[in-house]
This record gives C-alpha cells, sequence and structure tokens, in this order.
C-alpha cells in the first residue's frame, strides 16, 4: 500500500498543469462559439474586435490558422475548427481571438458579429430515433448486428416466444460530461523550430504526432509536454482544440500563445458522453435459466458520426451465458457536440439497461437477484469459444452478500420512520485489454533507476505504479526509482485508456528490466571490469560473482558510466487468441427514499472485484471508489440538457449536477485477489473503469426495492418517484 507519489505536489498545488506554464511575451487566446445548431456561417465582421485594445489577430473561417485534420489510427481523425463555414451544432468554436491578456482576448471575441443562414437542426435523440442508422463496426472490427441462435432456432423473437417468462423493457440514459477539474488547455512554445505544447492529454506522443500532422510539422519538431492530467476520463484522449489553435497561433504570430477553454466551453468545445436509447428482452425457463437476450441500442451521434456509445457491444455480448443472443447497434446523427470515449464507455449505460432488465426478471420469476445471475454465470462469451482466463465473479458475489448484509433484504424492502429503504445489487464487467508500449529503465551510478514512458496518469496512479513495478522487476526499494510520465520524449506509452495502463506499461517493465539487468552484468565482467571474466548474476540491486558483489551503482561507477539504459515494449498478443480477458465486480447499494419528499438518499455502497493482481491496494481502492461514486452520479445526478435550439442548457457544474460529500456515504471496497498470468506477466488486469459499471443499475434496483417503483432511466428525479 502506497500512497501517491504525486500526491503531496498536486494537494499544495505544486503540480504543473499545462496552463500554468508561462513563458515571456506569451499572447493569450479565446475561443469563439456557435451560437446555431445548424447552418453555414454568411458573414464574420471581426473589424470591432480587431479594434480592441491589446488584439494582435482575429482567426475566422474567412481568414482561418492553417490546420488538417489529424488521423490516427487508435481515434480516427481529430475535427480541426475553421476549415469551412460549416456549423452542426451549437457551441462549436468558429473562431479565435488572441491579445495580450486573457481578459482582452475574452472581451475582443465578444465583439466578434457572425452572420448565419440557419437551416434545421436535429438535437433530440427521441426525435432522432425513426431515421436512425447502422452503427460502425465495433473497435474490435464485429459488426453492429450480431446474432448467436442455438441449432434449430430461427430468430431471437422464436427463441424469446419460446420462453416461458418474457421482460421487455426500454431504458434510457443521459448524455454525459466528463467535468474533469482541469479544463482543456494548452500552452505553445516554438524554439529554434521546435513546437513544445504543455497541454493536458492521456497520451503525449499520440498528442505529439497529431499535433505535427495538423500543422503539417515534421514529428520531430513538436514535443508534447503532459507531468500532471487534471483529470481526463476519455475526455483528454483526443488532441483537444485549444491544443491545435495555439500551437497554429504560436506559429502564425512568432509567440508563445496560452489558451484555456472556460468551463462553460467544456461542455461543448470538446467532447461529451451520448445519450442513449435501449430496448432488452430477456427470454427465461421459470428456473431462471436465461434462453434468450436481446438488446438494441440507440446512441447519439453527433453529424460527422465520429463516436457510437458501444452500448450492445459492451454488455450483452459478454456477461451472461445463453443459449440464443441477438443485439443491434445503431446510431442517431444530431446536432450536438462532438461525442467521444468516457469512463467505461459502452458498459457503464449498457450495464444500467441489461442490470435493470435482470433485476426485473428477477422479480418476475420470484427469484434471488443474486442467485439469477449465479445461474446465468457464463465461462466463456456467448458464441465465442474462448473462457475466460479467471474468473471469481461468483466470489465476488458471496463476498459481497455477506459483508453488505444482502439476506436481510426483503422483495418489498423495509421501512425505517419516514424513510423506505432499499437494497440493490448489479455485476460489473470490462474487458481487460493490453495497448502497445513501451518503456524506458536506467541504472544510474548512485544506485537510483528512473522508469520513462511517454504515457499519463490522468489520476489512475500510474506514476506510483512505475515506481513500485520498477523496483519489484530491479529487485530495489521502490522509493530509488524515480518514475517519468507526460512527455513525448521518453520511449512511447501510448494511450492512458481503456483501463490498459497498468498492465501495458507493468509488462513491457518486466521486459526492459531483464534487459538493462543483462547488459549490467554484461558490463560487470567485460575486460577491465570489476567482475573480469567471472559468472555473475544480479540480486537485491547487487551484481554478485567470484564471492564478492557491489551495487549497480558501484559496478556503473567502477567502470566509468554514469548510467545505462534498456527499453522494453510490450503489446497485447497471442493470448488473445487462447482466452477471453476481463475484470468482474459485483456492485452493492442500500437506498433510502424519503415517503413524502421522495428524494433519494444512498446510504451504503459496497463493491467487491476481481481484477487479478493489486499492484497498489490504496491506489486500486481509490479509483474504484471514484469510479462507484460516478455511478451514483449517473443514477442520481448527472445529465446533459439540451435546448430544442441545441444549445446544452447545463454547461456549468452549477447546474450540471455532479455529487458532494454529503451525496456519498463510505465506500466499501473488497478485492478477490487471484493474479491473472494467462494476461500478462503480472497478472494484473485493469480496475480504471470497471468502479462505474453496474453501479447505476444498482442504485435503480435498490430505488425500486425501497418503493415498488421501477425507474428505466437516467439520472432518476423525485418527480420520477411520486406514488401513484
Ligand atoms: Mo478511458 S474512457 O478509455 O479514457
Amino acid at each position: 500500500m502506497t500512497s501517491r507519489l504525486d500526491g503531496p505536489l498536486k494537494v499544495t498545488g505544486r503540480a504543473t498543469y499545462g496552463a500554468d506554464n508561462n513563458f515571456p511575451g506569451m499572447a493569450h487566446g479565446y475561443v469563439v462559439l456557435s451560437t446555431i445548431a445548424h447552418g453555414e456561417i454568411e458573414a464574420m465582421d471581426v473589424t470591432a474586435a480587431k479594434s480592441a485594445p491589446g488584439v494582435l489577430a482575429v482567426y475566422s473561417p474567412f481568414d482561418p490558422l492553417a490546420l488538417r485534420a489529424p488521423t490516427s489510427s487508435l481515434l480516427g481523425e481529430t475535427w480541426v475548427p475553421m476549415q469551412d463555414r460549416n456549423v452542426a451544432y451549437y457551441g462549436q468554436p468558429i473562431g479565435f481571438v488572441v491579445a495580450e491578456t486573457y481578459e482582452q482576448a475574452r472581451d475582443a471575441a465578444m465583439l466578434v458579429e457572425v452572420s448565419y443562414r440557419a437551416l434545421p437542426a436535429l438535437t433530440s435523440l427521441r426525435d432522432g430515433l425513426a431515421t436512425a442508422e447502422d452503427a460502425p463496426p465495433a473497435m474490435d472490427g464485429s459488426p453492429p448486428s450480431l446474432s448467436v441462435l442455438a441449432d434449430g432456432v430461427e430468430s431471437i423473437e422464436d427463441a424469446l416466444a419460446a420462453s416461458p417468462v418474457v421482460v421487455e423493457a426500454t431504458y434510457a440514459t443521459a448524455g454525459q460530461n466528463h467535468a474533469a477539474m482541469e479544463p482543456h488547455s494548452a500552452v505553445a512554445v516554438w524554439d529554434s523550430g521546435v513546437l513544445t505544447v504543455y497541454s493536458g492529454t492521456q497520451g503525449a506522443d499520440l498528442q505529439a504526432a497529431d499535433v505535427a500532422s495538423a500543422l503539417r510539422e515534421e514529428p520531430a519538431s513538436v514535443h508534447s509536454v503532459n507531468p500532471f492530467v487534471g483529470g481526463a476520463f476519455g475526455g483528454k484522449g483526443k488532441t483537444s482544440i485549444p491544443t491545435f489553435l495555439a500551437a497554429a497561433a504560436a506559429r502564425a504570430l512568432d509567440r508563445p500563445v496560452k489558451t484555456a477553454l472556460s468551463r462553460e466551453q467544456v461542455f461543448t468545445a470538446t467532447a461529451n458522453r451520448p445519450a442513449t436509447v435501449q430496448a432488452i428482452s430477456l427470454g427465461a425457463e421459470r428456473n431462471g435459466t436465461l434462453n434468450a437476450i436481446r438488446h438494441d441500442s440507440w446512441s447519439a451521434t453527433p453529424m460527422d458520426r465520429s463516436f457510437v456509445e458501444p452500448t450492445s457491444h459492451g454488455t450483452s455480448r459478454e456477461w451472461y451465458s445463453t443459449r440464443n443472443l441477438a443485439i443491434s447497434q445503431k446510431m442517431v446523427p444530431l446536432n450536438i457536440p462532438p461525442t467521444t470515449f468516457m469512463r467505461a464507455p459502452g458498459e457503464a449505460p449498457g450495464s444500467f439497461a441489461l442490470e435493470s432488465a435482470i433485476d426485473e426478471l428477477a422479480v418476475a420469476l420470484d427469484l434471488d437477484p443474486i442467485e439469477l445471475r449465479q445461474r446465468n454465470n457464463s465461462a466463456a462469451p456467448p458464441g465465442r469459444d474462448l473462457q475466460w482466463s479467471s474468473k471469481h465473479l461468483d466470489e465476488c458475489f458471496r463476498v459481497g452478500a455477506a459483508r453488505f448484509g444482502w439476506s436481510e433484504r426483503t422483495p418489498q424492502g423495509r421501512t425505517d420512520g419516514d424513510w423506505l429503504v432499499g437494497l440493490g445489487t448489479a455485476t460489473a464487467m470490462f474487458p481487460a485489454m493490453r495497448f502497445p508500449a513501451t518503456v524506458g529503465i536506467t541504472l544510474h551510478d548512485d544506485d537510483t533507476a528512473e522508469v520513462a514512458t511517454s504515457g499519463a496518469d490522468p489520476g489512475t496512479g500510474l506514476l506510483t505504479v512505475l515506481s513500485l513495478v520498477g523496483g519489484e522487476s530491479l529487485d530495489i526499494a521502490p522509493e530509488k526509482v524515480t518514475p517519468r510520465l507526460g512527455d513525448s520524449s521518453f520511449p512511447a506509452g501510448g494511450m492512458s485508456g481503456g483501463s490498459t495502463a497498468t498492465a501495458s506499461a507493468g509488462s513491457a517493465i518486466m521486459v526492459a528490466a531483464p534487459r538493462v539487468i543483462d547488459d549490467l552484468l554484461a558490463l560487470a565482467s567485460s575486460p577491465g571490469a570489476p567482475f573480469e571474466g567471472a559468472e555473475v548474476s544480479y540480486a537485491d540491486g547487487r551484481v554478485l560473482g567470484g564471492g564478492a558483489s557491489m551495487t549497480f551503482g558501484e559496478v556503473l561507477h567502477a567502470v566509468g558510466r554514469p548510467s545505462i539504459t534498456a527499453t522494453g515494449s510490450s503489446a497485447a498478443g497471442e493470448e488473445m487468441t487462447k482466452h477471453s480477458f476481463s475484470s468482474f465486480g459485483a456492485q452493492f447499494c442500500e437506498v433510502r427514499v424519503h415517503r413524502w419528499t421522495r428524494e433519494v438518499r444512498v446510504s451504503r455502497m459496497l463493491g467487491v472485484f476481481d481484477a487479478g493482481r493489486i499492484i497498489n491496494a490504496q491506489a486500486a481502492r481509490s479509483q474504484i471508489m471514484g469510479g462507484m461514486i460516478w455511478g451514483v452520479s449517473a443514477a442520481l445526478h448527472e445529465g446533459l440538457e439540451t435546448e430544442a435550439n441545441g444549445r446544452t442548457a447545463n454547461g456549468d457544474l452549477a447546474s450540471y449536477l455532479v455529487p458532494v460529500n454529503a451525496d456519498i456515504p463510505d465506500v466499501d471496497v473488497h478485492f478477490v485477489e487471484h493474479p491473472d498470468t494467462l494476461h500478462n506477466d503480472l497478472g494484473a488486469r485493469g480496475l480504471g473503469e470497471i468502479g462505474t459499471v453496474g453501479m447505476a443499475a444498482a442504485v435503480a434496483n435498490a430505488v425500486h426495492n425501497a418503493t415498488g417503483i421501477r425507474v428505466r432511466h437516467i439520472p432518476i428525479m423525485i418527480e420520477d418517484l411520486l406514488p401513484e
């Protein structure tokens, strides 16, 4: 259990985030946003803005910064502003004002006059359902619609019709904003032909490549720096608008440029989690055995169709053993701000629908919801031959039920004075993946080591993981290991996303460490070295041979080498052809609904998780706890509201609700620890995102247990719980 190494810097304000960087002669940029949801910009009058105090430049589609949309294999194309006059959503970046100070830039931006030719806008998911389109293939390449049918079964409809008990319902989840504490921002500085961008991102090397491509510069001439990231959650996966604009303006003006979005701008000028509608049908035998699952999903999508929330693929396809399965994933193009990955994309909203439906089936069968889940536990994803590498979901439920006092639950809940009290549960799953990552390990002659990779620690604890796994792999104390992250000049670490970073970077460390130790031993026994010609070995940070031993620092010192470095890479490989990989969890929640005011209070929460080996118990608990709180937030607080004209009605942290301390009780987090060495040598599977999966359903299921009212959309509002 190790406190995170960057904790003291962060809580004392000494951690330097992107916008904390300042340079002599730095100018400030302010982004201008559209005020219609669909149409064309006919004209922009920038005369007054250009002559306002301190203004250096006003860029617009009529006088744009030269940018081209970069493409990455992982995230696809990233849109860049001002390259045409089209407006596809309210709050779209359409201009950029640069001035001597932030206030001057902001004031001048207010003087820009835009004339539009407005076109009809489609902004409501419900209105758009009729014009839904098939989604593109999921990230794993599978088509939007899939079905797996038992021999002799003609269709999913037949399978459902043949099921003695059927539950059918439609669920909806609201759009969400990542609401990271650090708004998207950038400082860009050109120096001797090299551009350095300081900007929070989930992957410094990816951001550097994006900026180089957008500016048509050589990759080597762009350097991206982000040692600290003030929250990301998927919202800093793609390079953000401020980064492109600051970089291009710094080049055009030959001055350092800083730009930061206001909180309100973050809601439209970055990207959100889309709203979804999901229809689920479950067919079961009377004993609870699932015979058929049908899950049809609709995801709001921006007009460029760049991101679909993969709810059907994420949940029904994997979670339960069933002979018959049919899923479909549709997208509904709307005039809404961009959408993107947000913590547990697919699984978070998908699990609300599926795990609510399973609870409804338990009610219909008069069966305990945990018993129903255990009867349908899958040994492998339906329709695939590959068994789970390691699955201890049953143990999660068993341990959780005992810890939570599940046996005291009654199907009708209970009352406590004026409070209606209910318990709910849900399954959590999130696929365990690895992305390619390279890590460099350096041994220094002062007996310290460095572990460096360009990836990011957006609050997940990766920095601390590097020192822990580095120390373990080098057989030295973690305090002797300096971890380095967030700089594109380090070995390419790729994306901190998809709950992959510990497994990806950790595996790469386990490749790099033996290499640097081999290099050390070769050096130690080379001609003229202290162990010349001896049989040498390495343990405990020391070279051993011929009855003598020296620390690695002493060896390096003796041979006159201040340091030696080796790199190691790791990517998901052959293991993916042998097993299916997922983390698992059981979520529990107790809610109290007030008899008269109908307010919902979460009074107890427990999550029990199977994520393989736990590297740092403290950080793991924090990750999961944060995710569970996200689940409560999705269930009871968060939801983007769009006005008919496409304006985001609650784009600020006063009206876009997230829970505060008073909304959250003690959170109990427990791990059943079974190292998964089939997944990687470290034995660790991801746990960044699974904490939020299932929790919203557990809350809704608890609300049903307390009140008898089934709410099939989130967030759940007081008006949803008015008695009949
Ligand atoms: Mo996460 S939504 O994969 O950054």
